[in-house]
């Protein structure tokens, strides 16, 4: 029998704490401003990642999520594949004319999200991560996550910052060949475990506009987005890096809601503006506004910081001892279906109804919102910072002995 060549491999979602908003080059995917980000827990989401290179397949195929999905030629993903390839010849296979020839074979690749598309969490920063973290398992490339992730960012930008765990800048870099826009880690998962996420994933029903276009709309046309990229955000990621490095959570909610209230602003700079926030995602900011408000009153600093990328559902980070405050406030307005929240973390009591644990802080002033129907929050999702890609076992492959899924 031939030797099987494959390997599979899982990467994590990351949710950025000031944003990446607009590209210097569109083909290679430089970005117009540095970025941070959290790195979620893969144990609650996560995109895994099975590939296989052999001399007899015939073409480089991809299955998402079970249905095969175009390669396009000069795409996003043939781009990360070939560059992949590259990297093996010019690594292994030169330095070892012994090595099998695994850059000249045609590849097989499953992929899997282990979250709905429907939840409206935006699945291609965990996806390319897994695709580049799977293919360079299986090349045995001896480089390092910052250099895979030059690679990944061709796939989806956001994606560099998901090759590694607990707190990531992805470095916009100043070379036209985008040889130095990479993501380095700026403190691992055990540095500060006790950051915690509630994702309130919020109802969407029209189609709105991608971040890739309506990114480019905002370069073109925003003013703002100018000033932003010269005036504020080199300071904000000096300043929200020495906030994590010191575990200054009061200085680290500031940053994070001032950046995302930035990157809706410059939204709405362009032209035509550009709304991702929907009458829920506001009131859970004012929500969280009211409870920072009375923390702050105690002399507690900040507790929770909302952030919200191209869409309406919030993510609000906090401190694994105020989580459990933070989710009865919010299901005090935002009243959950049947299972809806999965307790991830065991926050309640084993078989505890989420709605019957609502609760609001004293002093809390209920007038800022309005409580709304049963399922305007249509879920929540808690989880915590994370660690970076694993490589994962033979029993957790998604291909099956012919090479194609399971
Ligand atoms: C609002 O990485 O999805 O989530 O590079 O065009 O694939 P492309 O865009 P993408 O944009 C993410 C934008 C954001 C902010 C962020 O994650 O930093």
């Amino acid at each position: 029998m031939s030797t099987v060549y494959q390997a599979t491999a899982s990467a994590p979602v990351n949710i950025a704490v000031i944003k990446y908003w607009g590209k210097r080059d569109t083909k290679l995917i430089l970005p117009t401003n540095s970025s941070l980000s959290v790195t979620l827990d893969q144990d609650h989401l996560r995109s895994t990642t099975t590939s296989r290179a052999d001399p007899s397949f015939v073409k480089d195929t991809l299955w998402l999520n079970g249905k095969e999905d175009e390669i396009k030629p000069g795409g996003r993903l043939a781009t990360c594949i070939t560059e992949l390839k590259r990297l093996r010849q010019a690594t292994v296979e030169n330095e070892d004319p012994t090595a099998p020839k695994l850059s000249t074979y045609k590849v097989h690749i499953a992929s899997y999200n282990n979250f709905p598309t429907a939840a409206g969490l935006a699945s291609s920063a965990s996806g390319f991560a897994a695709l580049v973290a799977s293919l360079a398992q299986l090349y045995a490339l001896p480089v390092s996550p910052s250099t895979l992730s030059i690679i990944a960012r061709q796939g989806s930008g956001s994606a560099c910052r998901s090759l590694y765990g607990g707190f990531v800048a992805w470095q916009e870099g100043v070379h036209p060949d985008g040889s130095d826009s990479l993501a380095i880690q700026v403190a691992p998962q055990s540095h500060w475990p006790n950051i915690h996420a509630l994702i309130c994933v919020v109802s969407d029903d029209k189609k709105g506009t991608s971040s890739t276009s309506g990114m480019q709309l905002t370069v073109d046309t925003s003013p703002l987005l100018q000033h932003r990229i010269k005036a504020v955000v080199p300071q904000r990621m000096k300043d929200i890096s020495k906030a994590i490095l010191e575990k200054d959570f009061d200085t680290f909610a500031r940053i994070t809601m001032a950046d995302s209230n930035q990157f809706h602003a410059v939204a709405l700079d362009t032209e035509p503006p550009i709304f991702y926030m929907n009458d829920v995602s506001r009131a859970i900011i004012a929500v969280v506004v009211e409870y920072n408000r009375l923390s702050l009153a105690n002399g507690q600093g900040y507790k929770a910081a909302y952030t919200y990328d191209a869409g309406p559902n919030a993510v609000i980070y906090a401190e694994e001892k105020n989580i459990k405050e933070i989710i009865q406030l919010v299901v005090s307005f935002f009243p959950q279906r049947e299972g809806a929240f999965k307790d991830n973390l065991g926050v309640f009591p084993p078989g505890a109804e989420v709605n019957a644990q609502a609760t609001v802080p004293a002093g809390f002033n209920v007038g800022v919102a309005l409580k709304r129907e049963v399922g305007a929050v249509k879920g929540l999702i808690h989880t915590r910072v994370g660690d970076g890609p694993r490589a994962l076992g033979e029993e957790e492959a998604l291909l099956g002995p012919e090479g194609t899924p399971k």
